[in-house]
């Protein structure tokens, strides 16, 4: 039996057996599902032990990773090593999920639940598609490791100290992740970018205690109005990032690949409906292509103070809080961002307020030329899979560990995702197009015959 075979005949098994998977909710970021993240990773050791892998739980200072080892392939045969996560998202706010986040369920050919594309549904189909041409004897013309962590979404705080201490177990020559989007539906794509990431938090403190607003504002800085003056001064009107030295190091896209960019099939009002604002924006000079995948940005996440509840409390809180992250692009380095903005925040501090700033964690933008045999084999593969040529894309979005892979381990990685524009990922109502975790699959193992 062909790989595709198997996997076309074992569909609906497959599909409920990640089903399973998703029901736990192993939140990486909540201590309360320490032992539902512990349960995802034994859970998947088992599947990938019965696809044929050598599997072993290997604790880290955080959640544990799931190393799993093919090593049957002829002698000189090059080493494929599989990265993904099985930790998740926190799944709030529940009340706008249609169906449970850890209750999966079809619906219209997806798969909704926490998990389902980032990351469970594309770690599965790697672990199928070995499966497959393992499954009655079967062989893989390469050495295959699987590394899945459960600290991704937290930015992989113990994973760059792992790759070191193991440096030897995990050398390789290709790091394929599943991890990341089509362009559009049926339009296979490989990501060649990646943004880096500094994350901070901004702590400003005035009075010791809250006061009354009348009986003492005016003669107290208030620490709200002055984080807002902060963060107002970390933009100028043409909507860059106004800390000195930000862009010193930013790598300016080449007229060939802004040409790139401009010929993929992007309609900017798509994308506007996408996102359900009014208008689009971000820095002048550079279409949203352009502003997500290659230009740095600085945003705040999340921002908190004072009295938020029902009706007015006239009160001068006592402190403000901000959490900013910073997107980054080659060349900039993550630590190097982190000293910069913690300079020039701390430079714009009104007198009267004190202001601390912190580094959470942070990770190096990636980006990669996308030439060579592994990815040209997987160039034929997802055009068998889908009909189409892949389209060579970049993304917005961080994968921490990815630059970290090429300098520790001097491999090449190859991203190619199978996830798709909507898709909810760290939103409420997440979903995977199963028709993309059946073809992912074949297209995986087929990656693997045309390396043959
Ligand atoms: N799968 C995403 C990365 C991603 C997102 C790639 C969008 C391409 C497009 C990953 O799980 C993720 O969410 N990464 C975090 C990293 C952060 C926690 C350090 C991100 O990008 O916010
Ligand atoms: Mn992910
Ligand atoms: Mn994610």
């Amino acid at each position: 039996m062909s790989a595709t075979e198997f996997l076309q005949r074992n569909r609906e098994q497959h599909l409920s057996e990640l089903m399973e998977w998703l029901r736990i909710p192993s939140v990486s970021a909540k201590s309360e599902h320490k032992a539902d993240t512990a349960a995802a990773a034994d859970w998947l050791a088992d599947r990938m032990r019965e696809a044929g892998l050598t599997v072993e739980i290997i604790p880290t200072a955080g959640h544990p990773v799931v190393l799993g080892e093919w090593r049957g392939a002829p002698q000189g045969a090059p080493t494929l090593l599989v990265y993904g996560h099985y930790d998740v998202q926190p799944p709030e706010p529940l009340d706008e999920w249609t169906s449970a986040p850890f209750e999966p369920e079809v619906r219209d050919g997806n798969l909704y639940a926490r998990g389902s594309v980032d990351d469970k549904g594309q770690v599965y189909l790697h672990v199928k598609a070995v499966q497959a041409l393992l499954a009655d004897g079967g062989t893989l013309p390469v050495n295959v490791v699987f590394c899945i962590e459960g600290e991704e979404e937290i930015g992989s705080p113990n994973l760059a100290a792992f790759l070191k201490d193991n440096a030897q177990r995990l050398a390789c020559d290709t790091v394929v992740i599943s991890d990341t989007t089509m362009f559009a539906p049926g339009l296979p794509s490989i990501t060649t970018g990646l943004r880096g990431m500094a994350y901070m938090e901004v702590r400003v403190q005035g009075p010791s205690t809250d006061l009354h607003s009348g009986a003492y504002g005016g003669a107290v800085v208030n620490p709200a109005n002055a984080l807002a003056r902060i963060i107002s001064q970390l933009h100028d009107e043409q909507g860059r990032v106004a800390i000195p030295g930000f862009y010193d190091r930013v790598r300016e896209l080449t007229a060939e690949q802004r040409q790139g960019i401009a010929g993929l099939p992007f309609e900017e009002e798509n994308l506007r409906k996408e996102v359900g604002a009014p208008r689009l924006g971000g820095e002048a000079g550079f279409g949203p292509l352009e502003r997500i995948w290659a230009r740095p940005t600085l945003d705040v996440n999340g921002l908190l103070s004072g009295y938020t509840g029902e009706g007015a409390k006239t009160v001068l809180p006592a402190r403000a809080m901000a959490k900013i992250s910073m997107r980054l692009v080659p060349d900039q380095d993550f630590h190097e961002v982190e000293k910069l903005f913690t300079k020039h925040v701390e430079s714009l501090a009104p007198e009267g307020v004190t202001v601390e700033v912190l580094a959470l964690h942070g990770g190096q933008p990636w980006h990669a030329e996308g030439s060579g045999p592994v990815f040209d084999a997987a160039a034929r593969a997802l055009e068998s899979a889908w009909g189409r040529k892949p389209v060579f894309i970049r993304e917005g979005g961080s994968i921490p560990i990815v630059q970290a892979f090429q300098e520790t381990l001097g491999a090449q990685a190859l991203l190619i995702g199978f996830g798709l524009p909507g898709e909810n990922a760290h939103a409420p109502n997440e979903w995977m197009s199963v028709e993309n975790f059946q073809k992912g699959a074949e297209a995986i193992a087929g990656m693997y015959e045309e390396l043959r």
